[in-house]
């Protein structure tokens, strides 16, 4: 066990997609801290297409041979038969599950004028399907256990993205899901606090397969002369593994980007400014003038993306290679 308050002891832990990236360390870390986990694992490409690779195999022999406890699953978790085939692994090795962390996921970058309607549904299902596949029986089963009066609590941890603050350019479908992502935790936050149950959201940032965030940030690192590394994903895992102990019951809803040493609380879906008549409505004349002056700097979602962004693209031959790779968000 280590230092500190997160005590996950005796506590069952799913990790969709840990066979690899940020999904490995939060697998590794919730171990560390003392949680029994399902490391689930499809084995696929970064576009989601088959290897026939096993890593899940691999995460739960690095847990068992450090002194934890993990079992493998190989599920597909955007499917609801597979969902349901992950919660049953908890409940059929341990009796119990206390913590799903939503992180499978795969992408498929291209403009919306040129996505294909499979390319659209492929990346909606795995992220916003398979979140809800995976939570939903969780959710049942935490609610029967506290009606029956056994115990109340369970943690949903959702992964959204970085990108959804900056745009999206050429991955309308990877962001549809995302924003889907953070709307389902929100409702789920309300629908599970009659049974202590919380559900919270964290866009990670890691130098993965999936993201070659390693040229930007690396580079800061390089020139404060450091030896830490914000790439690295077990930062993000450390903020799972805070989300998914008792001392995180007080926090639902919620959203924090996770950057290396940097966390960043999101505020999602608020009213900012209010244009306001108390006796009339607002004629479309009007509107020539007042919603320029209510949106202002607001608007910047119709600029382009950086230009250091659009090179990186172009280098990476345009269309094959996302315009977000390097981006502050994958
Ligand atoms: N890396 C980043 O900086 C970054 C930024 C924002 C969001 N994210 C999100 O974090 C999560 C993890 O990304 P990563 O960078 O570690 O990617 P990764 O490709 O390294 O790992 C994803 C894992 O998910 C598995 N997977 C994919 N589809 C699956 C399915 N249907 N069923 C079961 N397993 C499946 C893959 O086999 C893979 O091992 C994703 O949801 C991604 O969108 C990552």
């Amino acid at each position: 066990m280590l230092e500190g308050q997160v005590e996950l002891e005796g506590m069952v832990a799913l990790v969709t997609g840990s066979g690899r990236g940020i999904g490995r360390a939060e697998a590794l870390r919730l171990a560390a801290y003392g949680a029994k986990v399902v490391v689930n694992d499809l084995g696929v490409a970064t576009d989601g297409s088959e290897t026939g690779e096993t890593p899940a195999d691999e995460v739960v022999a690095e847990i068992l041979a450090a002194g934890g406890e993990a079992v493998a699953e190989r599920s597909d978790i955007s499917s609801i038969e597979g969902g349901e085939a992950v919660v049953q692994r908890g409940l059929d090795t341990w009796g119990r599950i206390d913590v799903v962390v939503n992180n499978a996921g795969f992408g498929r970058p291209r403009m919306a004028f040129n996505l294909s309607p499979e390319e659209w549904d492929d990346v909606i299902r795995v992220h916003l399907r398979g979140a809800f596949a995976v939570s939903a029986p969780a959710c049942r089963w935490w609610r029967s256990e506290a009606k029956a009066g056994r115990r109340a609590g369970g943690r949903v941890v959702n992964t959204a993205t970085g990108l959804l603050l900056y745009g999206g350019a050429g991955q309308s479908n990877y962001v549809a899901a995302k924003a889907g992502v953070l709307a389902f935790t929100e409702a789920l936050a309300t629908e599970m606090a009659p049974y202590g149950v919380t559900a919270n959201c964290i866009m990670p940032s890691a130098a993965t397969r999936l993201a070659d965030i390693g040229w930007r940030m690396g580079r800061n690192a390089a020139l404060l002369d450091t030896d830490f590394d914000p790439t690295d994903p077990v930062h993000v895992a450390e903020m799972i593994c805070y989300l998914a102990s008792p001392s995180a019951g007080w926090l639902s809803g919620q959203c924090s980007q996770v950057r290396g040493g940097i966390i960043e609380h999101v505020q999602t879906f608020v009213v900012d400014h209010v244009a306001m008549r108390a006796d009339a409505g607002w004629s479309a004349k009007d509107l020539v003038t007042e919603l320029p002056r209510m949106f202002g700097a607001g608007a910047r979602r119709s600029d382009p993306p950086p230009k250091e962004w659009q090179d990186q693209y172009r280098a990476k031959g345009g269309a094959s290679t996302s315009p977000g790779t390097g981006s502050p968000g994958t």
